[in-house]
């Protein structure tokens, strides 16, 4: 796997450890033995600890609903705070990356700063009983992203509940490039989440990042218990050694090997083709996969292949 000299000449803002993971959990949910179960040495930093119910934290939670307020705003998907406590704080394990102010980029501060989410006429602040948010200056952290896992009742497997980054509120050229990617990646390190399931809309740039943890296989292409029924449900073994090919690019031959195209397709555009994949899963037909270089390559809105096991295409 890529080494950490290697990750940083493709990600410089990760190497000084001013902008560093951080755990967000409550001291019951820590967890034992962080990092024992996947091999990789992308986080050689402590990461910065915090207790959601300590109440002196609440300047941090603040922050990390402002991002994830506006980056969610836009899809109408954007969490309520009881969401946090009831679904990710007290059952999960929160996580992201935090920096020292100084190490802000005056874009990055800009988009941070609360007189400014005034101006943009955020809730924050505004629904909260608790105060508003606080400068940056004066907090010793500020999360820039997040990203929150919760325990099923399936052993070994979590639900990826949330997934945000500030670089969604930045112009590309000042974007902190695989920061969205690397908080996921260091939640599953973390975390030593063996199996991750996860929702997300087809044709949104997060299945970029979901697809490059594991295969992924689908579990459901199209969810009308969801508030958006164009909802494609995942899940994947999470296996480590694929991670660099997010950043390298590369063809994933091991999937090639195994996998091969099926005569199914799911264009992002037509709610038909999740209707008729779905059908497909619920007959037992699958499993069903999606290849992660080949939504590398294309664009949010083309169509996507469905591959199977070979030895049930040859079947
Ligand atoms: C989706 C999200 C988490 C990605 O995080 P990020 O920090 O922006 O992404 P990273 O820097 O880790 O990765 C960048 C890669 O993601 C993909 N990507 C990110 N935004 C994209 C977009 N708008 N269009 C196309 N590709 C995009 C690209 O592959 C990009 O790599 P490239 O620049 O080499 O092409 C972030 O954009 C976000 O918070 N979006 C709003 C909330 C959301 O939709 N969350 C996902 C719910 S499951």
């Amino acid at each position: 796997m890529m080494k950490f000299e290697s990750l940083c000449e493709k990600v410089p803002w990760i190497e000084s450890g001013d902008i560093r993971p951080y755990v967000f959990v409550r001291p019951e949910n820590q967890i034992q033995n962080p990092g024992a179960r996947h091999r990789t040495n992308w986080f050689p930093h402590a990461p910065v600890l915090k207790n959601p119910l300590d109440v002196k934290q609440i300047h941090f939670a603040d922050q990390i609903y402002a991002i994830e307020e506006r980056a969610f705003g836009p899809s109408n998907m954007a969490m309520p705070r009881w969401v946090f406590y009831d679904c990710a704080v007290m059952p999960g394990f929160v996580a992201g990356f935090a920096a020292k102010p100084k190490a802000l980029s005056a874009a990055c501060r800009k988009v941070l700063d609360p007189s400014l989410m005034k101006a943009t006429g955020s809730a924050v602040g505004k629904t909260s009983h608790l105060p508003a948010l606080q400068s940056i200056d004066e907090m010793d952290w500020v999360p820039l992203s997040l990203f929150i896992i919760i325990p099923t009742m399936h052993k070994g497997e979590w639900v990826a509940h949330n997934l945000c980054s500030v670089n969604s509120l930045l112009p590309k050229e000042e974007q902190l490039h695989g920061l969205g990617f690397l908080s996921k990646a260091f939640g599953l390190w973390y975390a030593n989440v063996e199996q991750c399931s996860g929702m997300t809309q087809w044709g949104s740039p997060a299945l970029k990042l979901h697809s490059h943890y594991g295969w992924l296989e689908v579990i459901g292409s199209y969810a009308p218990v969801h508030s958006h029924r164009q909802t494609i449900t995942y899940r994947a073994e999470v296996k480590v050694d694929l991670w660099e090919k997010f950043f390298l690019k590369e063809q994933d031959l091991g999937f090639l090997e195994n996998y091969g195209p099926s005569s199914f397709e799911i264009d992002p555009k037509q709610e038909d083709s999740m209707v008729r994949l779905q059908k497909e899963i619920e007959a037992d037909k699958g499993p069903f996969y999606l290849s992660a270089h080949e939504i590398a390559q294309k664009k949010l809105d083309e169509k996507l292949t469905i591959y199977q096991p070979k030895s049930a295409l040859n079947s």
